[in-house]
């Protein structure tokens, strides 16, 4: 059958467009090994030297010249250094992770002296919402989007070349009563969860590198949590969540992100053997989110191992929010084993080559939500309430 010219052109351009990076896309950088080109309409931009995306931009499709293939910290010949050589995300970077990131959020943008931090070239690859991605603020009511605070997330990781983690579809908190207190049957509690999870997942289609589609859904002795959703639908609504988000962005890495499977015991089997079902059940699944929200003096010693379990069965793993609180007031010996602990943390994903990057839950002891929730506790990041860096930041470099 001969092929119409048109056909054949637009046949060309759908191969070509297949190897080139889509807008937001990386497209160059240490150790990448994709495509170098941009589609029509963006630019190859170097961020630093592990990271080059495509960003919006009316020039004509770009290479980028491939970056040295080692690291290198020194200043370029008659220049001064790279401006994003010594933050933490370009160290992560140089180890051969995909990031270091934050959680953040629309009420602390406005914190100038916060933002310079969150901006700063190299220092944060990723960025999670804290909040504005949740059920309450996406779909307060039935059926009424509203994604405003979250847009403004998303454009602010875009504008510093950070990729996003959506946080999250499925949760038991901060979920508003007209889901919790429904009284849904299955049949209308799961078309409910497919309407949200899919118009939320949608509404950022191309824009997210991984959704923690699931959040939460085990109790600390491995039982599944009651709420609404396991009460209504037992544990198919685990799918019908992670079903809903493949359909709505093919390409987002889907998560399920928990806090105490970070040692060996009744949570992570649980979570071991709930990936194993999904798999074999052929449920889209691509990660598990590792929370860690640990305590200074008792970081646990065997995450990477229950790390290794996931990624032996073909998943990613990732550090999703952590922090490491202290009863307050902090003292220097806290504060030394606080950098001790951020140290061996990093190096339990280190060990793990399927453990893909860390994010903090936050950076600043300012906004963290540590004492708010536990009275008498903070000092949980590495930046402390005035916004300098504490020795924990040294642990994280340490650590890579
Ligand atoms: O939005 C209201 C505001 O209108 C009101 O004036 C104010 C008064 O307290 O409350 C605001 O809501 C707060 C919300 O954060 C937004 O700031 C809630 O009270 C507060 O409970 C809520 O806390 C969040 C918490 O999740 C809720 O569980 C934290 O900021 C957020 O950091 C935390 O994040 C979770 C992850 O999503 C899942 N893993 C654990 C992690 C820490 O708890």
């Amino acid at each position: 059958m001969k092929l119409s010219a048109s056909f054949a052109s637009l046949l060309a351009l759908v191969s070509f467009a297949a190897a080139q990076s889509q807008l937001w896309g990386q497209c160059g950088g240490i150790g990448w090994t994709g495509p170098t080109t941009c589609v029509s309409g963006s630019v190859c931009t170097v961020s630093n030297a592990y990271y080059s995306q495509c960003l919006p931009g009316s020039a004509a499709p770009t290479t980028v010249v491939p970056p040295p293939s080692q690291p290198t910290t020194t200043a370029p010949t008659g220049g001064s250094p790279p401006p994003s050589g010594s933050g933490l995300d370009s160290v992560a970077k140089g180890a051969g992770k995909k990031y270091f990131g934050t959680a953040s959020d629309t009420n602390e943008f406005s914190d100038t002296a916060y933002m310079a931090i969150l901006n700063q070239a190299g220092m944060f690859g990723a960025l999670t919402p804290l909040n504005s991605m949740k059920w309450d603020s996406t779909e307060p009511s039935r059926g009424s989007f509203s994604f405003t605070n979250a847009d403004q997330v998303v454009a602010r990781a875009k504008q510093n070349g950070q990729i996003m983690r959506g946080h999250n579809c499925v949760w038991y908190n901060q979920l508003p009563s007209w889901v919790s207190s429904s009284g849904f049957n299955s049949t209308t509690l799961t078309s409910v969860i497919q309407t949200h999870c899919s118009t939320l997942v949608g509404h950022y289609k191309g824009e997210i590198y991984a959704w923690d589609v699931i959040n939460e859904p085990f109790n600390d002795d491995g039982t599944w949590r009651s709420d609404v959703f396991y009460n209504t639908l037992g544990t198919n609504y685990v799918q019908i969540g992670l079903q809903s988000a493949k359909g709505a962005d093919g390409n987002a890495k889907l998560y399920i992100n928990e806090y105490n499977i970070e040692m060996t015991g009744a949570k992570a089997t649980s979570m071991i053997n709930l990936v194993k079902s999904l798999k074999s059940a052929g449920v889209p699944i691509d990660g598990v989110g590792f929370q860690c929200h640990f305590i200074v003096g008792e970081v646990p010693t065997s995450m990477s191992s229950v790390m290794s379990q996931i990624t032996a069965m073909g998943l990613e793993v990732a550090i999703t929010e952590l922090d490491i609180r202290m009863t307050l007031p902090s003292t220097q010996a806290l504060l030394n084993q606080q950098q001790t602990d951020y140290e061996n943390v990093i190096k339990q994903c280190m060990a793990v080559a399927g453990c893909v990057g860390i994010s903090i839950w936050d950076f600043t002891d300012k906004y963290s939500w540590v004492p708010q929730t536990f009275s008498g506790q903070g000092a949980a990041l590495p930046w402390d309430q005035n916004l300098a860096k504490k020795p924990a930041y040294n642990g994280i470099v340490a650590g890579f």
